[in-house]
């Protein structure tokens, strides 16, 4: 089991009164695993990828990601787990603009305290998986937009994460670059990658193995995409 979350709740207090955004989830996902979540807007998607990736704690619940319990971290450990154990892939690519390819893809390195010419190194080779070798020192405005999602997807990789979080990859994208961005999933997949993907497209969804559905705070489903 790659991580466990039982009945978490995520409330945002709003002057007098509560908002309940996630309400009892229950989530289990093993290595391996390719999961979608889909649901309309304002159901609580960014939200629950946003404590699984560990960039927001939960109002109640317990969360097991390897063997930690989340809930009971620091923020610093927070950071670290971020860091060391889950890739980030937005919807908006989220590169620095004034970095090349290769200074985006090694920036996470860079704050693991990986020195100079090992950076280096594997930032390369993540560009060269995701068939970028051949872009290393463009900066993202001389890429285009399915080019900058994959140096986002090298990014995301090459630290080698547990877990591999896509928050509507293909959101910005025109369909052959989304087929792209699909395809270089199912590689990631095939290889052993574990990835959770949120999306709003039923067609992005098939790609994945299995399908929940997020409605008004409440997941359901789960069971293998026929
Ligand atoms: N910081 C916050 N304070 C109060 N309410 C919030 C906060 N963040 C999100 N919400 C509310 O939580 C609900 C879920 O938001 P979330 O961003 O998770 O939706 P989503 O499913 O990702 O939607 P979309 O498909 O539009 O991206 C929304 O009703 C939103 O207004
Ligand atoms: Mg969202």
């Amino acid at each position: 089991m790659i991580l466990q979350m039982r009945d978490i709740c995520k409330d945002y207090p709003m002057g007098k009164t509560v908002t309940h955004v996630l309400k009892n989830v229950d989530l289990d996902v093993s290595e391996g695993d390719y999961l979608a979540i889909m649901g309309p807007s304002g159901s609580g998607k960014t939200t629950l990828m946003n404590l699984i990736g560990c960039l927001d704690v939960p109002s109640s619940g317990s969360y097991l990601l390897g063997e930690r319990e989340i809930t009971k971290c620091s923020g610093k450990e927070l950071a670290e787990i971020r860091n060391k154990e889950i890739g980030f892939v937005f919807q908006s690519f989220h590169l620095l603009p004034k970095l090349t390819a290769l200074d985006n893809v090694a920036l996470p390195l860079l704050y693991g305290g990986v020195k100079k010419a090992e950076r280096q190194e594997r930032a390369r080779a993540a560009l060269e998986t995701v068939g970028l070798a051949d872009r290393l020192d463009h900066r993202p405005d001389q890429l285009s937009g399915g080019q900058c999602q994959r140096v986002a997807i090298a990014r995301a990789i090459v630290g080698k994460p547990r877990l591999l979080l896509a928050d509507e990859p293909t959101g910005a994208l025109d369909s052959a670059s989304g087929a792209q961005v699909m395809e270089l999933f199912r590689q990631l997949h095939d290889s052993g990658s574990t990835i959770i993907m949120i999306t709003h497209d039923q067609g992005i969804a098939h790609h994945a193995d299995t399908i929940m559905t997020i409605k008004d705070g409440v997941l359901s489903g789960g069971g293998k995409d026929e």
